[in-house]
């Protein structure tokens, strides 16, 4: 028999953090990071704007200890990060964020395919003559989006907590990478007489729908630091 406990502690918090700038995305991850390292776990952060590991480093050095901090400049360097993930004991991986990775994606693939001088339609490969000249075209090579699809499958089941963080629009509520996680919180913040509140509509709330979804959060890092502490 498996042992209640046991389960549970196989249950991971996948929580993705959606938001315009600004509007305390990378704060609230860091937040999560700072309970767990306090607490001596593992922590993992993967920083593709070069923005939350400055954040990170500013917390008091002994909690540095169990960070573990990549910060990744095109896709080669984000798939090499992830794969170190892989069997690891880690509590939690941040990744902030995930906006960079269609671009990353497209970049390398326009690169490769350039370099090997052909691309893919369907079944056909179709030579490109010159690669000096050659425009690739999005519809031309489906690639980004099969890494993308990898990228995420591999980060969701990668056995930790993970906190992902995306830049959207103010106005766009879903958006493609929601399927992969729990909990979508879309962040933003009311100015109140000169005092900023900072809040989140909760977009996604799986097993937990009925009651909170479409519903505003106020304090978005208070609130989720409070899961992982109660998951202790
Ligand atoms: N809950 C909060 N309490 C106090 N300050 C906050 C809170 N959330 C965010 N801030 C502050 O607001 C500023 C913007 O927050 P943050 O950098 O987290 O935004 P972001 O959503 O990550 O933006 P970007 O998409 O540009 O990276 C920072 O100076 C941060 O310290
Ligand atoms: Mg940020």
């Amino acid at each position: 028999m498996v042992k209640l406990e046991e389960l549970r502690k196989k249950v991971k918090e996948k929580i993705l953090l959606k938001g315009f700038t600004g509007t305390g995305k990378t704060y609230t991850a860091v937040k999560i990071a700072e309970v767990l390292l306090e607490r001596g776990e593992k922590v993992v952060a993967v920083d593709t704007e070069d923005g939350m590991g400055k954040d990170l480093l500013k917390l008091p050095e002994e909690l540095l200890e169990h960070l573990t901090l990549h910060i990744c400049g095109n896709y080669n360097e984000f798939r090499k990060a992830l794969d170190t993930l892989k069997g690891g004991d880690n509590k939690l991986v941040i990744v902030d964020s995930l906006s960079h990775l269609k671009d990353y994606a497209r970049r390398e693939a326009r690169l490769r395919l350039l370099r090997d001088g052909k691309f893919y339609m369907g079944e056909k490969t179709v030579k490109i003559d010159n690669p000096d000249t050659y425009t690739l075209r999005g519809y031309q090579y489906a690639l980004p989006n099969i890494w993308e699809d990898y990228f995420l499958g591999d980060l969701v089941h990668c056995g930790a907590n993970i906190v992902a963080t995306l830049m959207v629009d103010p106005l766009t509520d879903f958006t493609d990478y929601d399927g992969a996680f729990d909990i979508v919180l879309q962040m933003y913040y009311i100015d109140e007489e000169e005092k900023r509140k900072w809040k989140a509509k909760i977009l996604k709330n799986r097993g937990r729908s009925d009651e909170t979804v479409g519903k505003g959060l106020n304090n978005p890092p208070e609130q989720l630091t409070k899961l992982f502490k109660k998951e202790g």
